[in-house]
């Protein structure tokens, strides 16, 4: 049994970690309990009830929206990390952060996935303030981990959601077919984090995202093939589609550093099926 704070925990990743965790005495606070941004307060609260660990699961994750709210997106992805990591320090906590593809700027050759060793090269606004807080993790506590993921979905807005829905209302979706990654059930990056912990596997960076690799269109075309949808599915490219943010082309991340710790990541596509039939379930 374990003291572990939760911080961000009404979010998508964070009721995944809340329900891997469950045996463990979790300390759970959103905003209103806990402001990750509020030095003095996190200070304060974590020096009240000294976790084991921290789990940060609080971001400013909306990658459009934050490239008009660079103040917001930077206190909240930079500076809410470093107050975890300053607390943490200061009561021998393990901080376990998560971050993202998008400290790559996404270029590299799609025969290559990045590893860890990778130069980071953030273009987007959300990209940049996470790197940033990746950095003020590294420098202000000695025990952590920082899990970069990608495509992430589980119980909450995410891509798949919107695919059925869309797939149910539409005869015709455009999904585009140039942007390769993979997409990452919430259970799955849960159990990554409790996987790290029991084997105590050594601090530092690495790329958690389900196994194996596809596009956004091949994703629509597999969820609509597994839930008998007839929506047709039209490969676009990326710049039919343009959005404020900039997407990789490459979010491509290679797992060698955590398989080579005997850390189990299922593939992607058995991580789809698992999800269809627990978003069925959810909404029967
Ligand atoms: N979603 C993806 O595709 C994806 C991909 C790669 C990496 N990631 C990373 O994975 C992690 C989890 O993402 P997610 O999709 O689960 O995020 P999410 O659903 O957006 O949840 C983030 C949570 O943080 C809370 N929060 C915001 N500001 C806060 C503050 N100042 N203090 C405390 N809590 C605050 C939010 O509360 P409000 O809702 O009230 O603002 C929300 O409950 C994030 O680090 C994200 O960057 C996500």
């Amino acid at each position: 049994m374990r003291k572990i704070l939760i911080t961000g925990a009404n979010g998508m990743l964070a009721k995944a970690v809340r329900e891997k965790f469950k045996e463990n005495q979790l300390i759970c606070t959103d905003v209103e309990e806990l402001d990750i941004t509020n030095l003095e307060q996190v200070e304060e609260f974590v020096e009240k009830e000294k976790p084991e660990y921290i789990i940060n699961c609080a971001a400013f994750t909306a990658v459009d929206k934050a490239e008009e709210c660079y103040d917001l997106a930077e206190k909240i992805n930079a500076q809410g990390p470093k107050n975890l990591a300053l607390a943490a320090e200061k009561v021998d906590a393990t901080l376990v952060h998560i971050s993202t593809d998008y400290v790559f700027d996404g270029d590299l050759d799609i025969t290559k996935s990045y590893t860890e060793q990778d130069k980071t090269a953030p273009v987007t606004v959300y990209g940049i303030t996470k790197r940033h807080g990746e950095e003020a993790v590294e420098q202000n506590c000695k025990k952590y981990y920082i899990f970069r993921t990608a495509w992430l979905y589980g119980d909450g807005n995410n891509f798949i959601r919107t695919m059925l829905k869309l797939g149910k209302e539409k005869e015709e979706v455009s999904v585009v077919n140039d942007q390769h990654g993979s997409p990452t059930y919430s259970v799955d990056l849960a159990n990554i984090i409790y996987q790290a912990m029991e084997k105590k596997i050594p601090y530092g960076i690495y790329h958690a995202t389900n196994q194996g690799f596809t596009t956004w269109y091949e994703l629509t075309k597999k969820i609509y093939e597994l839930e008998s949808l007839s929506c047709r599915v039209k490969p676009v490219t990326s710049e039919e589609f343009v959005r404020p943010a900039k997407r990789p082309k490459n979010s491509m991340l290679s797992k060698e550093k955590l398989l080579a710790q005997g850390v189990q990541i299922p593939n992607w596509e058995d991580a789809v099926q698992r999800y269809l039939k627990e978003e069925n379930a959810r909404v029967k």
